[in-house]
């Protein structure tokens, strides 16, 4: 069941995703050399509830933390510890929800650590790129598929993996609802995009092989062949005028300048 929403439930779902870019931001500016990613995770829950919100992925289907924290090898759903230490060089995804009003926020950002190698950088900038990419076809009309395969063709057009094991999805009242958004797909495919849907899109793209091994903590998804992976996600309301982004990077990306 797809749960179309009211604009007044979209102005709800914004404040969330507001609130989740600001958490993004205030991640990043402690993301440096020598700190953890247990840490990291301190800073956003405190930042979550002092802003009068609940860290939704704690305790989501078991989740221990509030935020998944995966560095440069770690696709997604990294846990975050304080045996995970930052180090110059290195490309940290921050995902994380929040609840409030009744409704979610979710998003992710991957932050490079310093000075990063060209190709890496590279990855980063065309793993968002791929976004906006998808994003631009979340329109009325369209369907699931235009996303996918706007996403597949830009990112696979590098060389890039798509990982194909996980998907982004609708969002309202809970983090998962329908549909699924695969990164991977055909144009003209998949479910009917209408006016009022919320969808997170969200690439996890590989710089070598899209292969991934889930490790024996039951979360993290690294790579195979452990090369970097990058993931970005925002929240979009379909509207009559098109793509209405929920999630702000110019939040995130304006407090690391
Ligand atoms: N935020 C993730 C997503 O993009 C979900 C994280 S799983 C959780 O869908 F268990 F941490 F919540
Ligand atoms: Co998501």
């Amino acid at each position: 069941m797809i749960y179309l929403k009211t604009d007044e439930e979209i102005e709800l779902l914004r404040e969330n995703n507001i609130l989740v870019s600001q958490t993004l931001a205030e991640v990043g500016r402690h993301i440096k050399p020598g700190v953890t990613t247990k840490y990291l995770d301190k800073v956003a829950e405190d930042f979550i509830r002092s802003h009068g919100a609940i860290p939704s992925c704690l305790g989501y289907e078991g989740y221990p933390a509030a935020t998944c924290i995966s560095v440069n090898d770690t696709v997604v759903h990294g846990i975050p510890s304080d045996k995970i230490v930052i180090k110059e060089g290195d490309i940290v995804s921050v995902d994380l929800c929040t609840f409030m009003k009744g409704f979610n926020g979710d998003s992710a950002y991957t932050f490079a650590v310093g000075e990063v190698s060209d190709e890496v950088r590279r990855l980063l900038d065309v793993t968002k790129e791929a976004l906006y990419r998808g994003t631009a076809q979340a329109k009325a009309g369209n369907r699931v598929g235009d996303i996918s395969a706007a996403v597949q063709d830009y990112v696979e057009s590098f060389g890039y993996g798509v990982v194909r094991e996980l998907e982004g999805h609708g969002l309202g009242h809970k983090m998962h609802e329908e549909p699924g958004v695969p990164n991977y797909g055909a144009r003209g495919r998949g479910p009917l995009l209408k006016e009022g849907m919320v969808i997170c899109i969200e690439p996890m793209i590989t710089m070598g092989s899209r292969a991934i091994v889930f490790e024996r903590d039951g979360w993290t998804v690294r790579t195979r062949d452990r090369k970097p992976a990058a993931h970005f996600e925002f929240a979009v309301a379909i509207r009559k005028n098109g793509p209405d982004v929920l999630t702000d990077f110019g939040i995130i990306e304006n407090s690391l300048q």
